[in-house]
């Protein structure tokens, strides 16, 4: 008998929302080797340390599987390679030598350490350097996004990270400010996952007050300012979400403009601002009525990835935690696809409260909690609570008006604007800002 010589194995981890040359070469490299098993990165994996891949898993995967050289595709669910290394102990791993230095250091010899207990070899092929995924990433963002793949972004998210991060907008060039900005914290990319479309801060910025009196035709363009030049996925504060009869034509409305979620809140009457709390009439809708909105606003959407969210102001009313967890039942069982919590007390008490007894939910939807109040309570704390997303629901305008004010009285004080010019930033700057960010730039 022929002894046959046993075909090796090759593993290549990648992300592939963006094929480049630079792909084609290691897999080409890999191909040489034996037959190349690609781990692509799954939106949890690529999120814990960037922003969510353009293209889905599945996107992704029918492109790299077609790819020549490639012979099958396998989920890499974690940044680090051990858990599939061990389960298909591979002959070889590739990767390009970029990796040595920086941040995959540690990667790196990881991969080193688990392939010698069994003889595997991690080889480096030189870095195709002619390649600027950055470079790239931003021709994408040239191109922009469409209201399809923007609204599918937010689910996209949630399934994705544990914990979702949004802020407020309300135009344009607040649009921009979350679209680009981003930190680095402890290695990681940190960036605002989605925009949160106030109602307060939209009515603000119009100098009215937060009581539906900005009607949704100025809500909407609003809307359009901002995803003229944002690719981030929107969701939108439906106030109040208006008549039963006329919710399901804003849920089209936003829908079909490629917004991802609509958040509706369980008052009636003259809405109030819920930061007012009880210093004012809040008068809470009837929690009958307010799922029948829910329903029908169920009913009405076209695709299965809009989300409607319930919020629960009971405890803004002063009716407490166990009327807002007896509520959030009622609208979980009329099909919200969510649950806002709100609390404008300092602590953050009543609302760790509230998702002590929400954690005992059979048919749990994912948590939005809004710590405009209660400020000192951290991601992580309200994460490991079971919160799922979080939301900064006025802080760019909060900002934005003592700057402006100081800046108006300053030149009042001098009669002339030099003093104020160190509060503002210089007229080559504002001359280019808009047209930078608008092409990418970040
Ligand atoms: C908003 O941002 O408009 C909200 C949140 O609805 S709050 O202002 O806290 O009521
Ligand atoms: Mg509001």
């Amino acid at each position: 008998m022929v002894s046959k010589k046993k075909i090796k194995t090759v593993y290549i981890a990648m992300s592939a929302d963006l094929v480049h040359p630079g792909h084609i070469n290691i897999i080409r490299e890999g191909a040489k080797l034996g037959e190349v098993v690609i781990g692509l990165l799954t939106d949890e994996a690529i999120v814990s340390y960037k922003r969510l891949p353009y293209m889905s898993f599945e996107q992704r995967k029918a492109v790299i599987e077609n790819i020549k050289g490639v012979s099958r595709v396998v989920p890499q669910s974690t940044l680090d390679y051990r858990p599939n290394l061990k389960k298909l102990k591979p002959d070889f791993v590739i990767h390009g030598d970029d990796w040595k230095t920086g941040v995959q250091r540690e990667t790196r010899q990881k991969v080193i350490d688990t392939l010698k207990t069994w003889g595997g070899k991690l080889v480096e092929p030189e870095y195709t350097s002619n390649v600027s995924s950055s470079a790239l990433n931003n021709a994408l963002k040239e191109v922009g996004t469409t209201s399809d793949v923007r609204l599918k972004r937010f689910r996209r998210l949630l399934d994705a990270k544990p914990i979702v991060r949004g802020i407020e907008v309300h135009n344009g060039i607040t649009g921009l400010i979350v679209e680009h900005v981003s930190v680095k914290r402890n290695n990681k990319n940190e960036e605002f996952d989605f925009m949160w479309l106030s109602s307060l801060t939209d009515s603000t910025a119009k100098g009215k007050p937060d009581t539906e009196l900005v009607d949704s035709t100025s809500r909407l363009n609003t809307i359009h300012d901002v995803l003229d030049v944002t690719t981030k996925p929107i969701v939108y504060d439906g106030d109040t979400g208006g008549l039963t009869e006329h919710f399901p034509y804003l849920v089209r409305t936003l829908e079909r403009l490629g917004v991802s979620a609509v958040i509706i809140e369980d008052k009636q009457g003259l809405k109030k601002n819920s930061l007012f709390g009880t210093s004012v009439k809040q008068e809470l809708a009837d929690p009958k009525q307010f799922a029948q909105k829910i329903r029908e606003g169920k009913k009405s959407q076209v695709t299965p990835d809009f989300l409607i969210i319930a919020r629960l102001e009971s405890m803004i009313a002063g009716k407490g935690v166990a009327d807002a967890l007896k509520r959030a039942k009622i609208y979980i069982d009329a099909g919200a696809d969510g649950i806002m919590v709100h609390s404008k007390e300092k602590s953050a008490d009543e609302v760790l409260e509230f998702c002590r007894g929400y954690k005992k939910f059979k048919n749990r939807v994912p948590l939005v909690a809004v710590p405009t109040t209660y400020d000192a309570i951290t991601e992580e704390q309200l994460q490991k609570a079971g919160v799922n997303v979080v939301i900064y629901a006025n802080h760019l305008l909060r900002s934005a008006y003592p700057a402006m004010v100081k800046t108006a009285e300053t030149i009042l004080a001098h009669g002339r604007a030099t003093e104020a010019a160190e509060y503002c930033m210089p007229i080559s700057e504002i001359l280019t800002l808009v047209e930078r960010k608008s092409n990418g730039a970040s």
